[in-house]
């Protein structure tokens, strides 16, 4: 639990019954000094290590460096047990902060209503709750990347943590403040600046929807075939995707987000704006800052404008639904699919529990038997190259036992089939709130193992769940992306909680992340220590550190950055 100091100062950092014994120096002149008990440790084993060496070789070589002056190997990494607890500005300084940024970005773009602020702690979705104290004060919303830079001078002045916050559809606790501070919602920052259509990219700012994108492409002669490769969460937006490595339903043919980023502008935390590369697909200008940021969830910087590469849609496309006797045999065909070398534009898995659950809802009409199901894209220069791509596809598909091959005739029928996978969170909330409970709420877990492994470790997630007196649904993306949706009643969260836990622990085993694609935020902190182990996270942890040594960024996210936070254990 996080305990805040209630002292007379009332400094927003919050401290812990421990105290370190190994103080942080973000001061770089600390180099060159032994400054730790594992490098007196490593320094202790060096002397007796040379001294041994010397006396057998019958040489003593005294040391002619004083002590100050010797230079010793510094750490690589950041141990969260080297860490003081962060030292956060008070309320008087979170007051002065606030003052000054409104003379930069206006006062009304300045907000602090309860409304507000509970907006942007829930967004309904996270089964990873905020603790009841764990809340920002204030909401800012910059227009430009010079406000976000003038922001950050102003909150690295006064110490004060920051969560970058846009679309507020990710889902594992990401855009919650743990911390009573600043959060910076950038949707505002949301023109689509230019559009080069030769060059298949585009420049927005950082607060661009994903629809947005597509739409503005759509609506724009000349530019109607294009579109950004990566869909998500309705509602996400470009810097939120980046946020997260999003991927979805076109990574199995586009890739996630990490793949269709070519550039980034950036604030950092001291408000210096920097630019990972130029506008061409092919660099090899220096270290991959952008890889850098993908994924870095709002703990390294805050994302202001993108380039991001375009895709052009298939000419012609048509939907396939199939269905197997088991999950073995989807799997099996989704491998033989890929390995044929058809470039298919999506493969959705769903169990039959999720088909069920499709058959209940009145939002399609059709009916579909109780099997696991591949629902497939398959896209080509016209309608010739695929329908023999569909030939191919049957045939794989009657080779591993498919029991119905579906397949659309025409555009309209293709988009109907299809609606049965888009709209499948709805059919799930609609089920659960009519069959289980008013109440029910639905956890959406994300797991990914080597295709090759998918069945096996599903078997084994299923025979974990029969524990359990809850249902559940598996959808899956083509990438071997898996999401368990278990429903649960407010009074079976613990329970649901550490069926989720074992799951991964479980998909961790079988050589598979905690997360495939909705990222670690304040949810899966735990999780990724178990997937990388504690040295990777410490290396990640001296980034962090590296680029934000106060941690105002997103703090507590991904991984501890308080030695004082125990509220995994
Ligand atoms: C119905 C539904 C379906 C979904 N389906 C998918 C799916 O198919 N695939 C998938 O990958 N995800 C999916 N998601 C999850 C979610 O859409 C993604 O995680 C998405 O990337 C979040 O984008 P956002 O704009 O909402 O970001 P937010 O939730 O606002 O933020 C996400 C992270 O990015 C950081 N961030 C936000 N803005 C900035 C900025 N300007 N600079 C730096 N960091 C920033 C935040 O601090 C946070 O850590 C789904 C969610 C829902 C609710
Ligand atoms: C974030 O800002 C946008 C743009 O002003 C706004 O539409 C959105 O509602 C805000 N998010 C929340 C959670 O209030
Ligand atoms: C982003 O996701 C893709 C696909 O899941 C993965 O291969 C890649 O390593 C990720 N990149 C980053 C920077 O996280
Ligand atoms: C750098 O990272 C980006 C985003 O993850 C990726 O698209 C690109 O291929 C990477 N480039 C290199 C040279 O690794
Ligand atoms: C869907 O409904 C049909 C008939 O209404 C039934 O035959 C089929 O088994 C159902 N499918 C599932 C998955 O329950
Ligand atoms: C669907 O099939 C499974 C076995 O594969 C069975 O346990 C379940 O009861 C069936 N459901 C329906 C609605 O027929
Ligand atoms: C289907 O598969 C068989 C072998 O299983 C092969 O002989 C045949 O050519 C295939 N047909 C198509 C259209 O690919
Ligand atoms: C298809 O079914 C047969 C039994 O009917 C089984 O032996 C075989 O393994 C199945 N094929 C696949 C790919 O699962």
């Amino acid at each position: 639990m996080f305990r805040f100091v209630a002292s007379s100062r009332r400094s927003i950092g919050c401290v812990g019954t421990k105290r370190p014994s190994w103080r942080y120096r973000s001061n770089s002149s600390a180099a060159g000094r032994d400054d730790g008990r594992s490098l007196r440790q490593s320094k202790g084993a060096l002397v007796a290590l040379s001294l041994v060496a010397g006396i057998s070789l019958g040489l003593y070589i005294a040391p002619t460096l004083k002590p100050d002056k010797q230079v010793f190997p510094l750490p690589s990494i950041t141990p969260l047990g080297q860490l003081d607890p962060p030292r956060y500005g008070n309320d008087d300084d979170l007051i002065k902060c606030i003052k000054e940024i409104q003379t930069v970005v206006g006062e009304s773009s300045v907000k602090n209503s309860a409304v507000e602020i509970d907006h942007h702690t829930d967004n309904g979705f996270n089964p990873s709750k905020p603790l009841h104290h764990q809340k920002p004060k204030y909401v800012v919303y910059p227009e430009s990347t010079e406000d976000v830079s003038h922001i950050m001078k102003v909150v690295n002045k006064y110490s004060i943590p920051v969560v970058p916050y846009s679309g507020g559809t990710s889902l594992e606790g990401h855009t919650y403040s743990t911390r009573p501070g600043i959060i910076v919602n950038t949707s505002k920052m949301n023109k689509i600046l230019q559009v080069n259509v030769d060059d298949l990219d585009a420049v927005v700012q950082a607060g661009v929807g994903w629809q947005q994108l597509n739409e503005h492409l759509l609506k724009t002669q000349g530019m109607e075939t294009l579109m950004l490769g990566c869909d998500c969460g309705p509602g996400a937006h470009i810097c939120g995707m980046i946020g997260t490595n999003a991927s979805g339903i076109g990574a199995t043919r586009y890739g996630s987000m990490a793949s269709n980023v070519i550039s980034i502008k950036a604030v950092l935390a001291d408000g210096t704006v920097v630019k990972t590369k130029h506008r061409p697909r092919k660099s090899s200008a220096g270290y991959n800052l952008t890889g850098l940021l993908v994924g870095s969830e709002g703990t390294l910087a805050i994302v202001t404008e993108v380039i991001v590469k375009l895709q052009v849609k298939p000419a012609y496309e048509t939907v396939a639904v199939v269905q197997f006797p088991s999950v073995n045999d989807c799997t099996k065909s989704m491998a033989s699919f890929f390995r044929s070398g058809i470039p298919l534009n999506a493969v959705e898995l769903l169990d039959s529990d999720m088909m069920r659950c499709i058959n209940y809802s009145d939002l399609v009409s059709k009916r579909y038997e109780n099997k696991s199901t591949l629902f497939i894209k398959i896209g080509g220069l016209n309608k010739v190259i695929v329908e023999e791509y569909v030939k191919e596809i049957k045939n794989i598909s009657r080779a591993n036992n498919c029991t119905t091959f579906e397949f659309a005739k025409t555009a309209e029928a293709a988009e109907e089939l299809f609606s049965a996978r888009k709209n499948a969170l709805y059919m799930m909330l609609d089920y659960a709130y009519n069959e289980i409970s008013p109440d029910a709420k639905m956890w959406i877990t994300d797991c990914a193992v080597p295709l090759s492994r998918l069945a096996s470790t599903l078997e084994q997630l299923n025979e974990m769940m029969k524990e359990y007196p809850m249902q559940h649904m598996v959808l899956g993306h083509g990438d071997a992306n898996l999401h368990y949706d278990i429903f649960y009643t407010p009074d079976q969260y613990e329970m649901c909680k550490e069926a989720v836990d074992r799951m991964a622990r479980l998909t961790i085993a079988n050589e598979g992340t905690c997360s495939g694609e909705h990222g670690i935020g304040a949810g899966k902190r735990a999780l990724l220590e178990v997937e990388l182990g504690k040295d990777t996270i410490s290396m990640m942890r001296k980034l962090k550190l590296a680029l934000d040594p106060k941690r105002l960024l997103n703090p507590d996210k991904v991984f501890k950055t308080d030695p004082a936070d125990e509220s995994d254990e």
